[in-house]
């Protein structure tokens, strides 16, 4: 009789032989329920120690005691909860929320708030096809369901689904075990349907409490409910799944979502007239979601917009609030569980437990003689012996006495009518105080909620889901009405999940699906900037190349200029000398030379040095071609300067004729020196190893100390000379072609100077931003940004600056200012947006640094080699504001030399005062050479 009972629930094996007071193992729940408890191999439980009574039981059972209404009124009074009780919990559990939230650990976890990934609530228009694993949610099974989203409102099809029962072993057994069986029994699903092997999307439904990190990667915290599988805790679940499917090899599916029940449960709410914004599951245990606000949650790096937080609220358990409530039966039931001590809360609620704390009242009254005559069977007297749906039906007061007899004859009892009606109390007990208790929780959320909203009442759907909720309808009745007493200001609607929440799983996959191609996009992008060692090892050569072609004086991209600077200085340089510096951010208004003049009038009056005739030394970033110290004919303007009439023309003549139209200063001009060499020579001033200057500001050039028998055209064979190699027009003859983008052809052709510079284009503060800003606007056009709106903003030039770039990539800023900064270019931005921007401008700065180091690699090979050393130790000096503010570019271009050219220990030093000082220098040692000459 009993054995049939089970059969018809189903349960998967109930061996005949082991009466159950001899046997072990445990009964089952339906679905095949392997054990939920510990198994009783020693006898400590109340249960055993009844059943060795019980076996004495005499056949006319034992007389009722005098004293049994008493019995019966302490056993059922302990189940009662006062409002001033489940006030008291309410309050708790808002204070732990609170607290978990604020990300302050207590030693013991009362709820663990943990942020789902999932930002927003459906739109509706989610649409394809999916697949659903779900484990945890309903017992020992698990199912699989094939869900259609139409992306019509109303339009809906029904999912088709399986489901599957957990042997016993794999649910005790190993992880491996687990996910391998769950990866059968996708493939046996999906055998079966009409669908194509390849690329399916896979919704997991993980209902335990994890970690999430992002949308498929959560680390599994702890089990519950009954599962003890080794090796799962601490891993991310979504990989031990794709490995098992991978090794079951059957199908090519793709995991793209995790997801907790109650999160599904809310997310497949059907839309109405208010937000749908929690999600309550009340199956084998119990658990709300919510949408919170993403400020509020420590843990993220976030400050606007809402993120779903999943309260694990079964593991609340405050001593103080939870204490009075609990019973001896609770203590019992949790003693006998697989993880005593957890899930405290869970366990007074969960369908797992109802039946377990039903039986140990049972079995305690009939010890008692007040049930049965005294006499309990064996089946009562085994843990898990009665079940959630026993529970439910008997407490239904539609069920009649016939039915609950029926129920009482299956678990081999012999039931009285005074029995019968005594049974649907204690059921009723124990199920009033679950949904009271269930009640309190759920209130403590509305209220978090309400509060967080700051709204006077609050109006909210609430999404049901779980065996408990569904088939019991009393529970419900008594959650709704509970709510309702103890958060009178929140206007609550419920509804019931309609698919057990499998639908609100492919809501989050079809997301994440978008977010995950999105991914894929962005890296299909920003592929072509990531530069591996051969590209950069082949960029070094090919400027070795282009140097050597330039020195020889044949045709090359590369200019090397000499600058008749012969030597770096020796320190012993003194004197007063006027700088002037122009080519950087700093002077970028200053056009003409009479304006130029007027600021040197202006500075030496202020200075008090006005009618002294000081000599100057004059840093010009440009390309000149110089024929002695002091002539330097401007080859072409760069880096956006374009004042007319000065190219082909020696810019030292243009600045004394203006010294002369502007009668009132006595000055001599000395010295022409690009910022390149006049950085060396002030870094030099500390260093005599600094025989590299490189600028890496607004444009970029190197310049180096070159063996003047290399030097084509400057005659002498012995010595050294400065030479300006103007890197940034690297790449005009073309070879840089393999390398460059289609966004940095865009950059290239809308500059003033199309197909010139395009190795300062690649590298340079002036184009980064432009670089990036093309690449967004790529993005968005693939609708992968900004939700594919093109905005104003972003057609605007130059709206990037290279010192956003700086700040955006800086390590102390959260993502949140990244944000702002972006905010403030006007650029409406999501926070998936905000690190993909962040992504995009690490990709084109990264790049810019190693093709940086790549050249600087290739000079200091350059010297090493002239001089014929294994090992050279050198320094450059270094200026430019990208070098200078970007937070990870100097040292990229330390790891890029150190990579490519390690034989040489190569030290950077950042100028300190700009290249004037360097300037002022190399006038100081033609001023001295001069001198000796006339002596
Ligand atoms: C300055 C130097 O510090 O850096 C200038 O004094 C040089 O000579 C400039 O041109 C380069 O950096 P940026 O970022 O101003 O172009
Ligand atoms: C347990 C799990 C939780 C789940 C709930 C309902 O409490 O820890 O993640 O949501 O059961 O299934
Ligand atoms: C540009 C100029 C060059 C200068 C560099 C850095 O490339 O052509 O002369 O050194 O910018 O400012």
């Amino acid at each position: 009789m009993f054995v049939s009972l089970l059969g018809t629930l189903g349960c998967l094996t109930l061996p005949d032989e082991l009466r159950p007071e001899e046997s072990d193992q445990l009964l089952c729940v339906p679905g095949g329920q392997p054990p939920l408890w510990k198994f009783m191999d020693s006898i400590r439980s109340e249960g055993l120690q009844q059943g060795e009574e019980a076996l004495s039981c005499p056949e006319e059972g034992l007389p009722r005691p005098s004293d049994s209404s008493e019995l019966v009124q302490d056993c059922l009074q302990q189940f009662k909860v006062t409002v001033a009780q489940l006030q008291q919990i309410q309050a708790s559990l808002l204070g732990s929320m609170e607290q978990a939230l604020r990300g302050q650990a207590s030693p013991v976890p009362a709820v663990r708030m943990l942020p789902t990934y999932v930002g927003s609530t459906p739109h509706g228009t989610e649409q394809g096809d999916f697949v659903v694993l779900e484990l945890g949610a309903t017992g020992a099974s698990l199912r699989v369901l094939w869900v259609t989203l139409t992306g019509i409102e109303g339009h809906r099809v029904e999912p088709r689904s399986q489901e599957f029962v957990i042997p016993q072993d794999v649910m005790l057994g190993t992880g491996q075990q687990l996910f391998d069986f769950a990866a059968h029994c996708l493939s046996e699903f999906l055998d079966a349907q009409p669908v194509s092997k390849q690329g399916l999307q896979l919704g997991f439904s993980f209902s335990f409490p994890c970690h999430q990190t992002g949308l498929d990667r959560s680390t599994l915290i702890s089990w519950t409910k009954g599962f003890r599988c080794s090796g799962v805790e601490g891993q991310d679940v979504v990989q031990l799944l794709r490995d098992a499917i991978q090794r079951q090899g059957a199908y090519n599916i793709d995991v793209v979502a995790v997801v907790n029940d109650t999160v599904g449960t809310m997310m497949g709410c059907e839309l109405g007239a208010r937000p749908c914004e929690v999600g309550l599951v009340v199956d084998t245990g119990t658990n709300v979601c919510y949408m919170e606000e993403a400020r509020d949650v420590a843990v993220l790096d976030e400050d606007r917009g809402r993120v779903c937080v999943s309260v694990e609220w079964g593991s609340f358990s405050d001593d103080g609030a939870l204490g009075p409530v609990l019973t001896t039966f609770d203590h019992t039931l949790d003693h006998e569980s697989l993880n005593p001590g957890a899930q405290r809360f869970e366990k007074m609620i969960g369908g797992l437990y109802l039946g377990e704390l039903v039986r140990l009242v049972l079995a305690h009254l009939t010890r008692r003689g007040v049930l049965f005559r005294g006499c309990p069977s064996p089946a009562l007297l085994s843990q898990g012996s009665v079940l959630l749906e026993h529970v439910a039906e008997m407490e239904d007061p539609s069920a009649g006495a016939a039915r609950v007899h029926a129920i009482l004859q299956d678990l081999g009892l012999s039931p009285e009518a005074s029995d019968v009606e005594l049974v649907q109390r204690v059921c009723a007990a124990v199920c009033t105080r679950a949904a009271q208790l269930c009640a309190a929780a759920l209130a403590a959320v509305l209220s978090r909620l309400q509060h967080s909203r700051e709204q006077q009442t609050l109006q909210v759907a609430v999404a049901t889901g779980g065996r408990v909720c569904e088939r019991h309808p009393r529970f419900c009745s008594i959650l709704q009405g509970t709510v309702m007493l103890l958060a009178p200001e929140c206007d609550v609607s419920f509804i019931p999940s309609a698919d057990g929440g499998g639908r609100g799983v492919a809501m989050v996959t079809a997301v994440a699906a978008r977010l995950a191609a999105h991914r894929r996009l962005l890296e299909e992008t920003l592929a072509p900037f990531r530069l591996n060692h051969d590209q950069l090892a082949a960029v070094q050569a090919q400027m070795r190349e282009a140097m050597a072609k330039g020195l020889r004086g044949e045709a090359s991209s590369l200019r090397m200029l000499p600058t008749y600077v012969r030597a770096t200085p020796d320190g012993s340089e003194r004197g007063d000398f006027l700088a002037l510096d122009l080519g950087g951010t700093n002077f970028r208004v200053l056009l003409l030379f009479d304006h130029i003049v007027d600021c040197i009038v202006d500075f030496q009056q202020k200075q008090g040095l006005s009618g002294q005739s000081l000599p100057l030394g004059f840093t010009f970033s440009f390309p000149c071609k110089q024929l002695g110290l002091d002539q330097g004919i401007l080859l072409n303007w760069t880096k956006g300067f374009n004042a007319s009439d000065c190219e082909g023309q020696d810019v030292v003549s243009l600045l004394r004729e203006a010294i002369t139209r502007r009668q009132a200063v006595e000055l001599n001009v000395v010295a022409i020196v690009n910022d390149t060499v006049g950085t060396m020579m002030s870094c030099g001033y500390e260093d005599p190893r600094c025989e590299i200057g490189l600028i890496v500001g607004t444009g970029t050039n190197a310049c180096y100390m070159e063996e003047l028998r290399n030097v084509a055209g400057v005659p002498g064979d012995s010595g050294h000379m400065c030479i300006n190699m103007e890197w940034g027009a690297f790449g005009d003859d073309g070879s840089l072609d393999t390398l460059s983008t289609c966004f940095d052809a865009s950059v290239d052709q809308a500059s003033i100077n199309p197909g010139k510079q395009r190795f300062e284009k690649m590298i340079s503060g002036m184009y980064l931003g432009e670089i990036v800003r093309h690449i967004l606007l790529h993005l968005t056009s693939l609708g992968v940004l900004f939700r594919g709106q093109q905005t104003q903003r972003l057609q605007t030039r130059d709206i990037f600056k290279t010192k956003f770039l700086s700040e955006i990539e800086s390590d102390s800023l959260a993502l949140r200012q990244v944000r702002a900064i972006l905010e403030d270019l006007g650029l409406p931005l999501t926070s998936d947006d905000t690190l993909m921007v962040l992504e995009v401008c690490q990709a084109v700065s990264q790049r810019a640094a190693q093709l940086c180091g790549a050249g600087v690699a290739a000079v200091a090979e350059k010297i090493r080699e002239n001089r014929g050393l294994e090992e050279l130790a050198v320094s450059v000096g270094v200026d430019g504001t990208l070098y200078k503010l970007h937070p990870h570019f100097s040292s990229l271009v330390a790891a890029t030399v150190r990579e490519l050219a390690p034989r040489c220990a190569v030290t950077f030093l950042q100028s300190e005062d700009g290249s004037g000082k360097g300037a002022a220098l190399v006038t100081a040692v033609a001023c001295r050479l001069a001198q000796s000459t006339r002596v």
